[in-house]
């Protein structure tokens, strides 16, 4: 008998990770499931705790760099439909649920970028805050992802979680204490969100958007390349970025992995890259930044 006993249906083996990230780096994950509800997740997750298999969420992989060796554990993806949904409540259109109004609800699996157009179109302004922000409404919320226009947990309204206890929990925005890239939703798995937004007009809500989108453009690396975003967490009051390129490291490259030469808190990987060469840029610029300016940089990224 196995651990998994039950779960054949929805488990895969030995799946290669570095295709479903955005460094495209790193080994397998020992076992890969996707569950069919909240009931089946819920049962997964204390069927694997209980034997002592480490699991991790994965969502669009934006934020995340897997070890060359893999995870030995299972990897769990929402991607069944019923974590897809999304549900509208507009002036114009209330939701016959007991959502308010300019109120949506949307699964943890749903794609962020995709949401933010979407909700746009319908005349709810506010996310295009967040254009160019890659990744799924679980993988954004749980980490409080944002840029200099907002942060997602300014708009959200309610979190549905699995929490640490294993229960499924409606947790209200101060629960979950959104702060910068970080949340009290450590060790909870992220099922839904709730957001509250204004009612505007599409057109400007969509160039807003446009405007946005542009401006990151012009300052990162083009979303073609591979790369997992900011690298590090901006230190208080001060720029990761900034900081690395003052240490002189734009453009140091070990192996396929590069600092990025447009923004120095982005590192690029070409097709002979290595996750252990990401990781060794990434202890480069640790220890440079910290004796050139004295700074001790934390990773924003997660590495598995
Ligand atoms: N700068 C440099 N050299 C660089 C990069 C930046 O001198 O190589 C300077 C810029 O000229 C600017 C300052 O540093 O004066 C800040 O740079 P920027 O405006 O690019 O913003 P950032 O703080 O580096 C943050 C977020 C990004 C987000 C941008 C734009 C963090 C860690 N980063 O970057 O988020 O896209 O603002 O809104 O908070 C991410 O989290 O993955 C991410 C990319």
């Amino acid at each position: 008998m196995s651990w998994y006993d039950g779960f054949e249906p929805i488990i895969r083996y030995e799946v290669p990770l570095r295709e479903h990230t955005w460094f495209h780096l790193g080994g397998p994950a020992r076992w890969m499931a996707a569950p069919r509800d909240e009931a089946e997740l819920a049962a997964l997750v204390n069927r694997a705790e209980g034997a002592g298999v480490p699991w991790r969420v994965l969502g669009h992989g934006a934020n995340v760099l897997v070890r060359d060796e893999g995870f030995p554990g299972i990897v769990i993806r929402l991607e069944a439909p019923v974590f897809g949904s999304v549900e509208f409540s507009t002036d114009a259109a209330p939701s016959p649920s007991t959502l308010p109004p300019n109120t949506v609800r949307a699964g943890a699996g749903v794609d962020f970028p995709k949401f933010i157009r979407d909700t746009l179109k319908r005349g709810l302004v506010g996310l295009e805050a967040l254009a160019g922000v890659p990744g799924t409404v679980g993988g954004l919320v749980r980490m409080n992802a944002g840029g200099k226009y907002g942060e997602v947990g300014q708009f959200v309204r309610t979190v549905r979680v699995l929490d640490k206890t294993r229960q499924i929990a409606d947790l209200s925005r101060e629960q979950v204490g959104f702060r910068y890239r970080r949340t009290n939703l450590d060790g909870c798995i992220v099922l839904g969100a709730t957001f509250e937004l204004t009612p505007g007009d599409p057109a400007e809500g969509l160039e807003r958007h446009k405007r946005i989108w542009t401006e990151k453009h012009d300052n990162q690396p083009a979303v073609a390349q591979r790369s997992a975003g900011c690298i590090f967490k901006n230190p208080p009051g001060n720029s990761a970025g900034r900081l690395i390129d003052q240490a002189g490291l734009k453009n140091t490259r070990i192996g396929g992995a590069t600092i990025s030469p447009k923004h120095a808190n982005f590192i690029v990987a070409d097709d002979t890259a290595t996750a252990q060469n990401v990781i060794d840029l990434i202890r480069l610029a640790k220890d440079r930044v910290h004796s050139v300016a004295g700074v001790m940089l934390e990773t924003e990224i997660e590495i598995w």
